[in-house]
Formats: C-alpha cells, sequence, structure tokens
C-alpha cells in the first residue's frame, strides 16, 4: 500500500490539493458590504476577520454546534496551553507560531499571537483571549474563508479576504455577505491542512490525512468518504432562522471532550462514546493450549474508521486491552492492563509508570516520541522522531496470552476483554502539574471510554 507522507523539504511536499486549487475568482466589490464583524472594529473590512460569534447571529445552530466542538476549544485547551507555555520556554521563543499556527489560525496568520520575552529568560505568547480570533481557536472563516491549500502540512493555507466559500453550486446568501462555490471546502484536503503535523525538526507527530490518503476510503470506490462524510453529518435543520434544508453538523466529534468548563460537554460525550463504540471489533478466541497453559487470543480490528486507530496526537493517545481472566472461584488468576495507583498502564517505559516491568503483556496502541539522543520524550516539539504502534483502517491487532491450567486450578474460566481509550496518559499530565504550567488538577480526570467489551466462558480439558 502507498504511503504519502509530508515532507519538510518545499521540493517535496507533494501539493495533493493542487487539483483543487481555485486559481481564477471573480474580484468582490466591498463598497456597501455589510459590516459582519460585531466585535469592536469598523469600517469595511477583510471578511476572513469576521468572527464566530458574526457568522452566529444569523447561522446558530452552525454557532451552536461549533461552539461545542473541539475546533472551539483550541485556545482554550488547558493542556495545550501549558505544553505551548513549555515549548516557547524550552525554545527560547523559537517555536515561534508553529502551534499557534493550527490552534489559532486566523490571529497567527494576522500576527495577533506575537511570542514575546517577557524578562528573566522567560518568553510567552501575546495571547488576548479577549481577541474572538484568538479565544475562538479553528473559527468558522478558517475554513469558510480558506481559498488554496498548498500542501497538506502545517497549516499551509491561503485566505480569501473578499469572499467566503461554500460547498453548493449556486451558494444562496449573497445579499448577506459574498459567497463562491468551493471544491476545497468538501474534500478531505482542506482538513488535511491542520491534520497532518511535522514539527520543525522534521518529525511526523500527526498523520491522520496520510492514513486517510492511503486508505481504503480513498480508493476510488464507491464507498469512498471523505473527512466531512464522518465527521460532519447531514440532518434537516434551519441554515439560517426560518430556512429549513439539509445541512452540516459542525460538532467534529472525535475523541476528546473539554476539561474545562465548555458548552455542551454532556452531548459532545455521549457522541465520542457513540463513534469510539463504532471504531472497533473486539474478538476472544481460545487457540491451541501448549502444555499446562491455555492459549487466549484477543484480536481488534480498526472498522468504520477513515484512518488510524488512535490517529491524530498519538503520542497522547492510548487504547489497550484490559483483560481479566477469573477461574471458578471468580477470583483473577491473570489480569493484563491494569492501571497502576497513579493511573497509569505499566508500558514497558521508564518513567511512565510506578512499575515500567509489571505488565509484560500489554496490548497498547499509540505512539512513543524519541529525541536527537534515542531517549524518550513527552513533547512534540522535542521529538527527532516517533514511532507508531497504530492500526491502520481495517487492520487486525493482537496478542496471545497463556493461563497456566495450574493456576486456574478448576474447571472453567471466564475470560473478560475491554478495549479502552483515553486521550492522555495521567504521567504527561502530571508532569505539567508538577512544573507549575496546569494551574488545575487533570491528571486524575482524564475519562477512560470503553469501546468495547466481550466475555468469554471455556471449559479446561
Ligand atoms: C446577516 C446574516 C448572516 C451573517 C452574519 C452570515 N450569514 Fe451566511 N448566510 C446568510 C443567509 C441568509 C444565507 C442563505 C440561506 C439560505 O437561503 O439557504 C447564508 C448562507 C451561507 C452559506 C451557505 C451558502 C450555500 O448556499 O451553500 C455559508 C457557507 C455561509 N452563509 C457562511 C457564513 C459565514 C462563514 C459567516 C460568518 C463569517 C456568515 N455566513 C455570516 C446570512 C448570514
Ligand atoms: C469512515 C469514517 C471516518 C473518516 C472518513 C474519517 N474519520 Fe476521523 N474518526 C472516525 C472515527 C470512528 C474516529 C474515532 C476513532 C479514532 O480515534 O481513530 C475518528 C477520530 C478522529 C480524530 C481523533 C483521533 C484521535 O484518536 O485522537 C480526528 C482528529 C479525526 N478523526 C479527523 C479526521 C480527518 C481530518 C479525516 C479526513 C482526513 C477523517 N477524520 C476521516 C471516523 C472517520
Ligand atoms: C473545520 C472547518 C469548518 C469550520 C470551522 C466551520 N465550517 Fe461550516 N462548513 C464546513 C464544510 C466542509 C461545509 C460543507 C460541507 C459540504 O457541503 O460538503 C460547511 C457548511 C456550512 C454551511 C452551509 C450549510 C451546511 O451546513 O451545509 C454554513 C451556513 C456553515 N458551514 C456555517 C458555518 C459557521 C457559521 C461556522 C462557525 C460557527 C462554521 N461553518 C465553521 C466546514 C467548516
Ligand atoms: C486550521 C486548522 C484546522 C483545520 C483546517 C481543521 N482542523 Fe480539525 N482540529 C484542529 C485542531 C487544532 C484540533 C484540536 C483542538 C484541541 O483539542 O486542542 C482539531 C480537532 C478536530 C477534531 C476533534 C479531535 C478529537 O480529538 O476529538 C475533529 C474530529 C476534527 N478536528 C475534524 C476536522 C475536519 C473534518 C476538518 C475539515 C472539515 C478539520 N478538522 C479541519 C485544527 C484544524
Ligand atoms: C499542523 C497543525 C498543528 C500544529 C502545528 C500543532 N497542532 Fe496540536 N493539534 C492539531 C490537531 C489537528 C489536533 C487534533 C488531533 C487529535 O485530536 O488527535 C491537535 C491536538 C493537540 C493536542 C491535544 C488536544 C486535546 O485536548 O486532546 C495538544 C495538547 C496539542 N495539539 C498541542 C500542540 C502543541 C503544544 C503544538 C506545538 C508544539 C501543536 N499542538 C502544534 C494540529 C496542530
Amino acid at each position: 500500500m502507498l504511503f504519502v507522507f509530508p515532507s519538510c523539504s518545499n521540493d517535496e511536499i507533494k501539493p495533493i490539493g493542487s487539483d483543487v486549487r481555485l486559481d481564477t475568482r471573480p474580484t468582490v466589490d466591498q463598497g456597501g458590504e455589510k459590516d459582519l464583524n460585531k466585535d469592536g472594529s469598523q469600517g469595511a473590512k477583510d471578511l476572513h476577520l469576521a468572527s464566530a460569534e458574526s457568522c452566529g447571529e444569523c447561522h446558530k445552530a452552525h454557532y451552536s454546534d461549533w461552539k461545542g466542538s473541539m475546533h472551539a476549544y483550541a485556545t482554550t485547551d488547558p493542556i495545550y496551553l501549558a505544553m505551548l507555555e513549555r515549548g516557547i520556554n524550552d525554545t527560547q521563543g523559537k517555536i515561534d507560531q508553529f502551534c499557534i499556527q493550527c490552534h489559532a489560525p486566523i490571529a497567527s496568520k494576522e500576527g495577533m499571537t506575537p511570542i514575546e520575552s517577557l524578562g528573566d529568560g522567560r518568553y510567552g505568547a501575546k495571547f488576548d483571549q479577549s481577541n474572538p480570533l484568538v479565544s475562538g481557536g479553528v473559527v468558522c472563516v478558517t475554513c469558510h474563508a480558506m481559498e488554496k491549500a498548498e500542501a497538506t502540512l502545517n497549516a499551509k493555507f491561503e485566505l480569501s479576504k473578499t469572499t467566503y466559500y461554500a460547498a453548493s453550486a449556486n451558494p444562496r446568501g449573497q445579499e448577506e455577505h459574498p459567497v463562491e462555490t468551493s471544491t476545497l471546502l468538501p474534500s478531505s484536503v482542506m482538513c488535511g491542512t491542520c491534520h497532518n503535523v511535522v514539527n520543525p525538526k522534521g518529525a511526523l507527530i500527526e498523520n491522520t490525512f496520510s492514513e486517510w490518503y492511503a486508505s481504503p476510503y480513498n480508493d476510488g470506490d464507491a464507498d469512498d468518504k471523505t473527512c466531512q462524510d464522518c465527521h460532519m453529518p447531514t440532518y434537516r435543520g434551519e441554515i439560517v432562522d426560518g430556512v429549513t434544508t439539509t445541512i452540516h453538523k459542525h460538532q467534529f466529534v472525535g475523541v476528546d471532550v473539554a476539561l474545562v468548563d465548555f458548552p455542551q460537554k454532556v452531548e459532545q460525550r455521549r457522541l465520542v462514546e457513540e463513534l469510539l463504540g463504532s471504531a472497533v471489533e473486539l474478538e476472544i478466541k481460545r487457540t491451541n493450549d501448549q502444555g499446562d497453559e491455555i492459549a487466549i487470543r484477543v484480536s481488534l480490528k480498526n472498522v468504520n474508521n477513515g484512518h488510524a486507530l488512535p490517529s491524530g496526537s498519538t503520542s497522547d493517545r492510548q487504547v489497550w486491552v484490559h483483560l481479566k481472566v477469573f477461574n471458578q472461584a471468580d477470583e483473577i488468576v491473570f489480569e493484563s492492563g491494569a492501571l497502576d495507583a497513579q493511573g497509569d498502564l505499566k508500558d514497558r517505559v521508564e518513567g511512565h509508570s510506578l512499575d515500567p516491568a509489571g505488565d509484560p503483556e500489554l496490548l497498547v496502541f499509540g505512539s512513543f516520541l524519541f529525541d536527537d539522543n534515542g531517549e524518550h520524550v513527552n513533547f512534540p516539539w522535542q521529538a527527532a522522531r516517533s514511532q507508531d504502534f497504530l492500526l491502520q483502517p481495517g487492520q487486525v491487532g493482537w496478542r496471545e496470552y497463556e493461563i497456566s491450567k495450574t493456576l486456574v486450578g478448576g474447571q472453567k474460566i471466564r475470560v473478560e476483554a475491554a478495549v479502552n481509550y483515553r486521550t492522555f496518559p495521567p504521567f504527561i499530565v502530571r508532569q505539567l502539574e508538577e512544573e507549575g504550567l496546569l494551574k488545575i488538577k487533570l491528571s486524575d480526570k482524564i475519562p477512560i471510554i470503553k469501546m468495547a467489551e466481550k466475555t468469554i466462558t471455556l471449559t479446561i480439558p
């Protein structure tokens, strides 16, 4: 299978979006246009500076969906902010706009978030959360003013200042704002401009677009699916007050839920559980016993998913199997995938858990980051390379567990397996807490979501 990886050198970047470039665009007369920006600034203005709130005055359903989405959370996210602060100081400010260019793309491109020296060797981002283009994160105009994608990585896109874009052939709403047809807006390339991340050292730290590009969801069949097909389902709703039509959900449900007060947390959590519940097939099977050992194979298949499981910031994400085997007296005789006293998985890496070697058969998917010296690191800017243990679309991952018959003792065993998902391992969050970068304690608040579970009973010959 062909894998297309983004590359850091300009010569090698394959502009996957080149076929959807919009080179010719009628000029739009700005004179007398309605001022969409209700956030204080005056006069005829560049359309790409509109806040989400201004769009929301008319597009209430879209605004309300988006407001509870991770796109709206992108600069509120306390873990992101803590990592950003550390990244800025680790690099004496040299990281510059690298993180912000995707998490607050409009503000960053407009120079509203400069990195400043704070004196005594410290640096910080000028992050005015009262500016809706900063606090809004990935605001409406990011996608709706995106004119051209230069490459599917690191926010390499250009914005139009004179029009918005819609996917429909004859866009409506011309009286309220200029709006033109775009083939980029409904394509995965649009999402791919941010959902592929190459850090300044050239390490591929997020690959969602590339995974999708190489997947069966993009092989030219009738069952192909774009990012939008899965993450922006259609429904009948109001595009503006009183106009009911087929529109797209803008909640961008993935795996993450806000860890601070945030709109629609309960609804997002429900949708995340639903999505994750659809993405894996779990199987427990008895294979060939070896002498005293009962052999049990637990396998999981990545299904209904346009990219790897997990995907995105995989160095934070953990998908693992929690396996428990009980004897007839209902005592646990074997366990793998249990957490240590601090909530961490015993993933064999020194420093991650209290007992690194305590779970030699742990089956976990995610990725590890390494620095130039080959040492494990926790943060994306430190990485020189990433080692991935991911399930690509349709791929099956499995492990065989051997349970001693002597230990079981009786005639029957019960095998319980669960596949769990969590967005952050506590050890990374704890590090940010201990360094004083996270002001609130979150390391014990990361939800664990059960993707699948199964129980079988076996008779021992
Ligand atoms: C003053 C009200 C108003 C504001 C503010 C507004 N819109 Fe619209 N917009 C409309 C109306 C009305 C329509 C057409 C609805 C219909 O008849 O289907 C529309 C249509 C659209 C469409 C769909 C066009 C199509 O036919 O597919 C898009 C996309 C859109 N607007 C984006 C935006 C964005 C992004 C913003 C903020 C930057 C915004 N709008 C702000 C009123 C507004
Ligand atoms: C066939 C449906 C499907 C398609 C196509 C699809 N996704 Fe997903 N997406 C899912 C499912 C299911 C999950 C939850 C499982 C997971 O995390 O992989 C998910 C999760 C995600 C996540 C969170 C990943 C994580 O583990 O942290 C992101 C980000 C995402 N999708 C973005 C995209 C983008 C961008 C595209 C297009 C390049 C895309 N998706 C295409 C179904 C899809
Ligand atoms: C991450 C990208 C993204 C963001 C952010 C985003 N949109 Fe959209 N929006 C889309 C895409 C893609 C479509 C078209 C889907 C299609 O037709 O295939 C769309 C469609 C629309 C439409 C046309 C009606 C419909 O639902 O199909 C309106 C109106 C709209 N968006 C308004 C908004 C508003 C208002 C915001 C901010 C509150 C916003 N969008 C934020 C990507 C985005
Ligand atoms: C300007 C950059 C940008 C673009 C363009 C963009 N995204 Fe995102 N997206 C982000 C960022 C940043 C986050 C993570 C925010 C956070 O949680 O801190 C995110 C989060 C998500 C999530 C939630 C992942 C989770 O962990 O739950 C999904 C799903 C998603 N995006 C889908 C899409 C789709 C689909 C498109 C295209 C229609 C798209 N994105 C376009 C930057 C972008
Ligand atoms: C090319 C765009 C891009 C760049 C550059 C980028 N990110 Fe992100 N970031 C994303 C996207 C897209 C996601 C969502 C992935 C997912 O959900 O798995 C994300 C997710 C995250 C998350 C997880 C959010 C959560 O709450 O689950 C953190 C933390 C984060 N980024 C921090 C950073 C830091 C720190 C930097 C700079 C070193 C950075 N990002 C640079 C696009 C980017």
